[in-house]
């Protein structure tokens, strides 16, 4: 589904373009969302491993085989020539492999892991948020001059959409964060695992757990990634990091809590936010009624707001709950709670928005109205390697 304020831009040239892991859980939703943007596809190159080799996918009314993707050493003899874009769906280790020989052959790269998140000369964008980053690459890459974007974690780019419009609006000093994250948020394994424990649940058979290590099924636990010294596990770091890099401020306090929940798809989070300048709830809901990638769905009388099976397969970020918070002081706190389709906006969409503003000949593609630019402290740190420098 396009969301209302999305939008596709014209391209000068239909764009090849390499899904390596077109068979995984964020590879499918990136074809699916090649499919209903309109995108500028000239010819599809999805590609995963040899147990995929020969699959059928179908993009844009055509049928593409699945290709096997072949050994580094292989890579590096031609793979990459002649495709426009690389929108990598695999792990870490492998993104680091293919990522700087598709920008060496001269590819627009998105990953979608974490290899390259932290990378100062990587850009991490989501284009609602830091956009204008976006939009320098795009008016001083020359003609077949590869480029690195990184796409940020799922339950940050989700946050952020939401919660960047009251960080303009009154400069967000802290965020505590609980997430409920669906299960297909570690890949189409785990998606499966819960709807087998639910199938076998329903003919009273015994569950296999092999994947998560515990029932998903009837069950809430803490994230699946490795816990540090600290206590805190990868994912809720990740939270910590990534919004102070793509905000460009250190200084941003985030406090995360990360847990699996019993859904198949789209993340949920409960935020609550300290606001450096005080403001009120009707600025809040204006500035998220403005905003891009955001709906509202705040019936209270209904008690209607945002769920995780509204949200799956849309494009925007469902925002509802929203009240001042009366334990800050006045007008200097807010909690919100949110709903949003982590495999569409909290990657796939995020990563062919990417693309789409880098490669448009229109000033606004992909769509924020204000970016970086509007936020306190803002900078621009891209590098956009020439086709040698990764
Ligand atoms: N799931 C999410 O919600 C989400 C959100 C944001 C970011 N991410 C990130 O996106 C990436 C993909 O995640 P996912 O959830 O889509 O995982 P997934 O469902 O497990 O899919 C993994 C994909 O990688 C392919 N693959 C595995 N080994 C390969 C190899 N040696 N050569 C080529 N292809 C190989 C698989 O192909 P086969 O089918 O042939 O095995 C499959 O297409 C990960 O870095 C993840 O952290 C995931």
């Amino acid at each position: 589904m396009v969301s209302m304020h999305s939008s596709s831009h014209a391209s000068p040239r239909p764009l090849t373009v390499a899904i390596i892991g077109a068979t995984g859980a964020v590879g499918k939703e990136m074809i699916a969302v090649l499919e209903d943007r309109v995108f500028p596809l000239g010819t599809l190159r999805p590609m995963a491993s040899r147990r995929s080799a020969g699959q059928v996918v179908q993009c844009q009314g055509r049928s593409w085989f699945v290709e096997e993707l072949p050994p580094s050493e292989a890579m590096t003899q031609g793979l990459f020539d002649g495709i426009d874009v690389v929108l990598l769906a695999v792990s870490k280790d492998l993104a680091q492999v293919v990522a700087p020989l598709a920008v060496r052959a001269g590819s627009i790269v998105v990953d979608n892991s974490s290899a390259f998140r932290m990378d100062p000369s990587t850009p991490l964008v989501v284009p609602e948020v830091n956009g204008d980053l976006l939009d320098a690459i795009r008016t001083t890459r020359r003609a077949g001059e590869g480029c690195l974007i990184a796409n940020p974690n799922c339950s940050t780019i989700l946050a952020l959409v939401a919660v960047t419009p009251i960080h303009r609006l009154a400069r967000v000093t802290r965020m505590v964060v609980s997430t409920y994250q669906a299960a297909s948020g570690a890949g189409i394994d785990g998606m499966n695992e819960l709807e087998s424990q639910a199938h076998s649940f329903s003919r009273g058979e015994p569950w296999t757990t092999s994947f998560f290590g515990r029932p998903s099924l009837f069950n809430v636990f803490s994230h699946d990634s490795a816990v540090g010294a600290d206590g805190a596990n990868e994912e809720e770091r990740k939270l910590l990091l990534e919004t102070q890099r793509i905000w460009n401020d250190s200084t941003v306090g985030v406090s995360a809590t990360c847990v699996r929940v019993p859904v198949l798809r789209a993340h949920s989070e409960s935020i609550n936010l300290t606001l450096e300048r005080p403001t009120t709830e009707s600025a809040i809901r204006l500035a998220l009624e403005n905003a891009l990638g955001v709906e509202l769905v705040d019936d209270r009388a209904a008690n209607r707001f945002p769920e995780p099976r509204l949200a799956s397969g849309r494009d925007n970020v469902l925002v509802g709950r929203i009240r001042m918070d009366s334990s800050q002081p006045e007008g200097r706190g807010v909690s919100l709670f949110l709903a949003g389709d982590q495999l569409r906006k909290g990657a796939a969409l995020n990563a062919v928005q990417i693309v789409e503003r880098l490669v448009s000949t229109t000033q606004e593609a992909g769509g924020a109205k204000s970016t970086l630019s509007a936020l306190p402290g803002s900078g621009c740190r891209h590098k956009c390697s020439p086709t040698s420098a990764m």
